[in-house]
C-alpha cells in the first residue's frame, strides 16, 4: 500500500452538533501518523463538495493547534457545510441541472490527496461514495445525523445532542404547562424517521407521541388527554415528529425556492385537532434548528472522537469505501453501501416503543 501523507475532510449534509469534535480528533489523530513516518496532513475542505466545485478550490490546511481549546465543544462546523447542490444533478441560476460531479473530482485532484473523509448523513454518504466510484477516490465515510436513520450503526453524531435539546424542551414546557392547564405540543425534527421524537418523548414524560412510524387516531390522542384530565392533572404534553402526516396523509411541508420540500408545521394540526375534540387549550412549539445546534452532549464528544480516530487508522489500513460505525459497544467498519441502503427507522416493536406504552404513553394507534 502507498504511503498516506496527505488526506481529506469535509462535512456534508445538514450540521449537527459534534461535527468539530469529529474534525478534531481526524486532524489528532493524523498528526500521529502510522508510527513510521511522520505526521499526516490534514486538508478540510469547505462547504461541503462545494469546496471541491469552486475555483480555487476552497480548503486549507487544518493545523492541530486550531483543536486543542474550545473546539470540542461548539456546535456547528468550522468548515461549513451544505445540504443542496449534489453535483451530479447542480442547480443552475438559468434553472438549468448539470452534471458536475467531473468538476469536483478534478478540484480533490488539485488538492494531492491520497484518501478523503466525508462525515454525512445517508443522502450526502451516497453522493460522496459516487463520486468516490467515479473518481477512483479512496474514501471513508463518518456517520453523522441528528436524524439517527443511517443503517449498519447505532449512533450517528449530533443524534444524542438533539434528543437532549428535545427533552430540554420538554423540561421547559412542562411547567408553564402546568401554570396554565394546557396541553403543550412539541413538534421535533428527525425527517422520516421518530427516532428523536420517540427518545426525547420517553426521556421528557410525555404523555403522548406521534412518529411516522406508527399511524395514529386522533380518537386515541384526545382519548389520553380526557383520561389524564380524569385522574386530576391539568397539562399533558405532547410530542410530535415532523414528518407525522395530518389524518388525511398529507404532509407539513414547505417548497424551497432552489428546489426541494422541508417538514415543518405538523405541530399546529394535531394541536387543533386535539383542541377540537377535547376543548383543552393547546400551544405549539416548533423546536427546529435549536436540535442541530448548541454545545454538543458528552456522548457526542465521544463518539465523534471515536469515530474521527477510527477513520484515520482505516485509512492507514487501506479500509476504504467504507463506514465507521458503532455497533455491540464497539467501533467497527461496516461497507458504505449497506450503510447508505439500510434506513433505520423506528421499530413500532422495539424495545423504546414497548417502553412507551408500558409507562402508560400514548403512541396514537390505540
Ligand atoms: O436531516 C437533518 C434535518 O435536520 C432533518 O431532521 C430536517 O428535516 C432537515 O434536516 C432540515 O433541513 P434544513 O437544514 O435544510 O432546514
Amino acid at each position: 500500500m502507498s504511503k498516506i501523507r496527505r488526506i481529506g475532510i469535509l462535512t456534508s449534509g445538514g450540521d449537527c452538533a459534534g461535527l468539530n469534535g469529529v474534525l478534531r480528533a481526524v486532524v489528532q489523530r493524523a498528526a500521529r501518523g502510522d508510527g513510521t513516518s511522520g505526521p499526516i496532513e490534514v486538508i478540510g475542505i469547505r462547504q461541503g463538495t462545494a469546496g471541491l466545485m469552486t475555483r480555487p478550490v476552497e480548503a486549507a490546511l487544518l493545523d492541530p493547534a486550531m483543536f486543542t481549546g474550545t473546539l470540542l465543544r461548539t456546535g456547528g462546523t468550522v468548515l461549513g457545510t451544505t445540504n443542496r447542490g449534489n453535483p451530479f444533478d447542480y442547480p443552475m441560476p438559468d434553472g438549468t441541472r448539470l452534471d458536475r460531479s467531473a468538476e469536483v473530482i478534478e478540484g480533490y485532484r488539485s488538492l494531492g490527496l491520497d484518501a478523503l473523509i466525508g462525515v454525512g448523513g445517508d443522502g450526502s454518504l451516497a453522493i460522496l461514495r459516487r463520486l468516490a466510484q467515479q473518481g477512483g477516490i479512496p474514501f471513508v465515510g463518518i456517520p453523522k445525523t441528528i436524524d439517527n436513520d443511517l443503517g449498519h450503526t447505532e449512533v450517528s453524531i449530533g443524534y444524542d445532542s438533539a434528543v437532549s435539546v428535545a427533552t430540554d424542551g420538554l423540561d421547559h414546557l412542562q411547567p408553564t404547562a402546568a401554570s396554565h392547564s394546557r396541553v403543550m405540543v412539541l413538534e421535533v425534527m428527525g425527517r422520516d424517521a421518530g427516532h428523536i421524537a420517540l427518545n426525547a418523548g420517553v426521556a421528557g414524560g410525555a404523555d403522548v407521541i406521534l412518529i411516522p412510524e406508527i399511524s395514529y387516531a386522533i380518537e386515541n390522542v384526545a382519548a389520553k388527554i380526557e383520561a389524564i384530565k380524569a385522574e386530576g392533572r391539568n397539562f399533558a404534553l405532547v410530542v410530535v415528529a415532523e414528518a407525522v402526516k395530518t389524518e388525511d396523509g398529507a404532509p407539513a411541508t414547505q417548497s424551497q425556492s432552489g428546489g426541494g420540500q422541508t417538514y415543518g408545521g405538523i405541530g399546529y394540526y394535531i394541536a387543533q385537532r386535539i383542541s377540537e375534540a377535547t376543548g383543552a387549550e393547546t400551544r405549539v412549539t416548533v423546536l427546529g434548528h435549536l436540535q442541530r445546534g448548541g454545545m454538543p452532549s458528552a456522548r457526542d464528544r465521544l463518539m465523534a472522537s471515536i469515530f474521527g480516530v477510527h477513520a484515520v487508522e482505516m485509512i492507514l489500513r487501506g479500509a476504504f469505501d467504507r463506514m465507521v460505525a458503532w455497533s455491540g459497544r464497539n467501533v467497527v467498519d461496516v461497507p458504505l453501501a449497506d450503510a447508505v441502503a439500510g434506513f433505520q427507522a423506528v421499530d413500532p416493536n422495539g424495545p423504546l416503543a414497548r417502553t412507551a406504552r408500558g409507562l402508560g404513553i400514548c403512541l396514537g394507534d390505540d
